[in-house]
């Protein structure tokens, strides 16, 4: 369970409007109230539940018995902690993710805010999909993935669990493994790894990455050239369509 500390109480206040007080629910608390389990991964739990009544998800980490318990503890909690800050740093600049509502690293969980929308993967499955559809959800995801890359964050695991589709919205969630970067290199591998996920799990989208390749280039024309940010120029549009060709090409070769 979520544990709510006192020196929380203002951040409570602040983002999310629960007054502690007047609401009965000083002192240490347990907030998060699970309802389904969503998830049994390797490297988490997740389960879907309310927080103060809205609807969220904790992620709890699991440990690999096959690692030494310190190593393992500090792997994980460094994982979760660089997953909430760039939660925190890419909602910040304005993008589709999760809020981040809890973290306690020690007991290793993070709750965040509950997203609706399908997984891009079960849309691309169903029979009732229309490749016009299709298209013009992937030129979505494609855009998304710019305004994410713009930001100079890298995603690091763009699998179609991953993207969760939600009418005309597009969300990003599971930043485990995301990273502030600037070398055009991250942000290729972005989009190959998203390129071979569509040709092994969706091979009846033939020319599905073309559509997302698209919408991520167009996305440069809507938003314009990325801001020259603190770590340097973010690498454009161009230059990693190009470095994904190359990724292409190299894997081909070399496998
Ligand atoms: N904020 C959220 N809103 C809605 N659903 C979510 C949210 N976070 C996670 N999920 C659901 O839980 C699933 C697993 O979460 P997530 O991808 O973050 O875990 P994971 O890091 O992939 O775990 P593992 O690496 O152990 O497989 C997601 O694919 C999604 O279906
Ligand atoms: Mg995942």
């Amino acid at each position: 369970m979520a544990l709510i500390q006192p020196k929380a109480q203002s951040f409570l206040k602040e983002r999310m409007g629960v007054n502690v007080q007047k609401e009965g629910l000083s002192g240490w608390f347990m907030v998060f109230e699970p309802t389904e389990r969503l998830h049994l991964g390797a490297e988490a739990e997740v389960w879907k539940g309310t927080w103060f009544g809205r609807p969220a998800v904790r992620k709890q980490r699991r440990p690999r018995s096959w690692r030494h318990p310190n190593l393992d503890h500090r792997l994980g909690v460094r994982r979760m902690i660089s997953e909430a800050r760039l939660l925190i740093r890419t909602r910040k600049a304005g993008l589709s993710v999760p809020c981040v509502w809890d973290l306690d690293y020690d007991g290793g969980q993070l709750i965040l805010e509950h997203l609706d929308g399908r997984p891009l993967i079960e849309l691309l499955n169903d029979d009732e999909t229309t490749a016009l559809h299709a298209e013009s959800v992937l030129r979505k995801v494609g855009a998304a993935v710019r305004a994410l890359h713009r930001v100079a964050t890298t995603h690091g695991d763009l699998s179609s669990n991953n993207i969760l589709i939600d009418g005309e919205d597009v969300h990003l969630i599971d930043f485990g493994l995301a990273s502030v970067e600037y070398d055009v290199e991250r942000f290729g591998i972005d989009l190959h790894v998203l390129d071979e996920i569509l040709g092994a799990s969706h091979p009846q989208w033939e020319g599905a990455i073309d559509w997302v390749v698209a919408g991520y280039m167009a996305a440069e024309e809507a938003f314009g050239p990325a801001p020259v940010l603190q770590g340097g120029a973010v690498p454009t549009a161009r230059e990693v369509h190009t470095r994904l060709e190359d990724i292409r090409t190299r894997v081909r070769y070399h496998g």
